[in-house]
């Protein structure tokens, strides 16, 4: 496994390696690894012949100065993990490799962006676009790997690859959780034990309202799991949505749409948690 640290670096590797026709994998991540991360890059690896893995917190897409700085950085156990999975290259650049200039583009995803992370963390997808773009421009990927869980965030950067005309095929990975249902994210590491087992009750109410799902309403759904999760002491709901899933405009009745689903996010004492469940596809 190569780790390369500047840009001009990884351009002449990957340049090498399109030179021989080889099908190269790109999964962006912010580092922290977990399963869920090195399940993107099994599937990587599966679907092409060179994986790469980009580790960089990117700055741009925090509108929190504080939710950046307590952000996990664990470089050398991300490279083990990665080295383990079979990763090809690693590219772990500094901020200053990334952003020679401040990235002065303004992306404009509509409506996509005006709900949810977007509404809550104004300039969190233009930070996004602005990364994964550079990244797309950097490693020119046949596939790119997302996971499921930062629903919005796909449907973005999907519309991105659209607006920018880009060659490439994102690739949708359904979430990844422990065997207690709690979706794994980087953020779970800074969750007590007691915050972890009290955590688990955001899936169990999501898979539990699916369950129920034909015997409620879209608003009864919504009230009874803002009610569930907010009655466990430490955990506390910011928004739970159920949308359409192309679109991810709120939906009103069950049959108004194909692809629905419920995105949620929960404070667990300061950690934000988020999650969704596909009611219908
Ligand atoms: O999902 C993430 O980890 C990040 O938003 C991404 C896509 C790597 C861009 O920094």
């Amino acid at each position: 496994m190569k780790i390369v640290n500047k840009v001009v670096d990884l351009q002449k590797e990957i340049s090498l390696l399109k030179e021989q026709g080889l099908r190269v994998g790109l999964v962006p991540t912010m580092g922290a690894l977990h399963e869920g991360h090195l399940h993107l890059v099994t599937l990587c690896k599966e679907q092409n012949d060179v994986c790469v893995v980009s580790v960089f917190v990117n700055p741009t897409q925090f509108n929190n100065k504080e939710d950046l700085e307590k952000y996990p950085r664990t470089p050398e156990q991300d490279c083990e993990k990665l080295k383990s999975a079979g990763c090809d290259i690693v590219f772990m650049p500094s901020v200053e490799e990334i952003y020679p200039e401040p990235d002065t583009r303004v992306f404009n995803f509509g409506a996509l962006e005006q709900v949810m992370e977007g509404k809550m963390r104004p300039g969190h997808f233009n930070g996004v676009a602005q990364i994964v773009s550079k990244l797309f421009y950097m490693v020119n990927p046949d596939k790119a790997y997302f996971g499921e869980k930062d629903f919005q965030q796909v449907a973005i950067i999907k519309n991105m690859v659209k607006q920018l005309n880009l060659p490439l095929t994102i690739v949708q990975v359904p979430i990844v959780r422990e065997k207690s249902g709690l979706a794994l994210s980087s953020r779970n590491m800074r969750l007590s034990k007691e915050q972890k087992i009290e955590a688990v009750n955001i899936s169990k109410t999501l898979f539990e309202s699916k369950e129920n799902m034909n015997k409620m309403s879209i608003q009864k759904t919504i009230d009874s799991v803002i009610e569930k999760i907010n009655s466990i002491p430490s955990l506390e709901v910011e928004y739970f949505q159920i949308v359409d899933g192309d679109t991810l405009q709120n939906v009103s009745a069950w049959n108004d749409s194909n692809y629905i689903v419920g995105c949620i996010t929960v404070y667990c004492g300061d950690v934000r948690l988020i999650d969704n469940i596909i009611y219908k596809h």
